[in-house]
C-alpha cells in the first residue's frame, strides 16, 4: 500500500502465469481487491458493449475480469463464457441482450491470482430506450435546379452479415432528422426537420 487508495501489485512470474492457465477455473478469494469502476453499457445501434474501468489504482496491474448478466424478470445471473478471466476492460453482450423490449444487468468482477473483487454492477439497461442512434447515410444528386438529399437511416446491430437487415427506421418509427444546407456562396446554413 503506497498512500491513499493506491495498491501495488508485484508483475507475475511466468510460472504464476502458466498454472494460472492450466488449472482454470480459479477459485478466487473475495475481499482485498478493489472492484472495477464505471461499468457503463455502451449502446449505438444495438450494439451493446459493456465497458468498465480498472480498480482505483490498479491501472498498471495484470489483473482480469469476468462478467455475468442478468436478464430482468428472470431469476439468475448468467455466465458469459467468451468473457471470463479476460484482460480487456469490455465484452460484447449484444447476442445476450438482443430483445431491445427486455431490461437487463451486468457486472464485472476483477481478478488477480487467487484474489477477487466484489462484483461492480451496472444500473438496468434498457436498449430501446438508451441506445444511441448512430448517423443515416447521406446521399446527394444534382441537377441543374435541385439538389436531392437522400438519407437512409441506420441499420440494426445484426449477428451476422446473413441475417436480415434491421433499419432503425423500423424500431423507431417517430424517427427524425434535422438536415443542415451550407451555402457556400452565401455563407448561410439553413436547417430543417424532416
Ligand atoms: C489477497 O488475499 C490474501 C488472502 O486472502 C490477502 O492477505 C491479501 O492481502 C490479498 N491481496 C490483495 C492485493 O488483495
Ligand atoms: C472513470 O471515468 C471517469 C470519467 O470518464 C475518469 O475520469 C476516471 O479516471 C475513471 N476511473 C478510472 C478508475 O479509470
Ligand atoms: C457461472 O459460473 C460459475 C463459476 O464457474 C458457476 O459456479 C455457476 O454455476 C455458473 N452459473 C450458471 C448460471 O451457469
Ligand atoms: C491478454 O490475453 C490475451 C489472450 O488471453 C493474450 O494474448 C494477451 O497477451 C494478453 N494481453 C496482456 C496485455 O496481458
Ligand atoms: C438542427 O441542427 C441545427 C444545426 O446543427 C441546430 O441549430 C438546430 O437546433 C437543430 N434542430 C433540431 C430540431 O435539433
Ligand atoms: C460566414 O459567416 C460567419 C458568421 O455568420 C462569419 O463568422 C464568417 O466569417 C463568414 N465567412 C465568410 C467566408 O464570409
Amino acid at each position: 500500500n503506497q498512500g491513499v487508495g493506491r495498491v501495488v501489485l508485484p508483475r507475475k512470474p511466468l510460472e504464476d502465469i502458466a498454472s494460472l492457465l492450466l488449472s482454470t477455473p480459479v477459485p478466487c478469494v473475495s475481499g482485498g481487491l478493489p472492484k472495477p469502476t464505471n461499468i457503463t453499457f455502451f449502446s449505438i445501434n444495438m450494439r451493446n458493449i459493456l465497458q468498465w474501468s480498472p480498480p482505483e489504482g490498479l491501472q498498471e496491474a495484470e489483473l482480469t475480469y469476468t462478467v455475468q448478466y442478468f436478464i430482468y424478470g428472470q431469476k439468475k445471473w448468467l455466465n458469459k463464457s467468451e468473457c471470463r478471466n479476460i484482460n480487456r476492460t469490455c465484452c460484447d453482450l449484444s447476442v445476450e441482450t438482443s430483445d431491445y423490449e427486455h431490461q437487463y444487468y451486468a457486472k464485472v468482477k476483477a481478478i488477480w491470482e487467487t484474489n477477487c473483487s466484489k462484483w461492480a454492477e451496472t444500473g438496468r439497461f434498457y436498449p430501446f430506450l438508451e441506445t444511441q442512434i448512430g448517423p443515416p447515410e447521406v446521399a446527394l444528386s444534382t441537377d441543374e435546379k435541385s439538389i436531392s438529399i437522400v438519407l437512409t437511416a441506420p441499420e440494426k446491430w445484426k449477428r451476422n452479415p446473413e441475417e436480415s437487415s434491421i433499419s432503425m427506421q423500423q424500431i423507431y418509427s417517430n424517427l427524425k432528422y434535422n438536415v443542415s444546407v451550407y451555402n457556400a456562396k452565401s455563407n448561410r446554413t439553413v436547417s430543417l426537420e424532416w
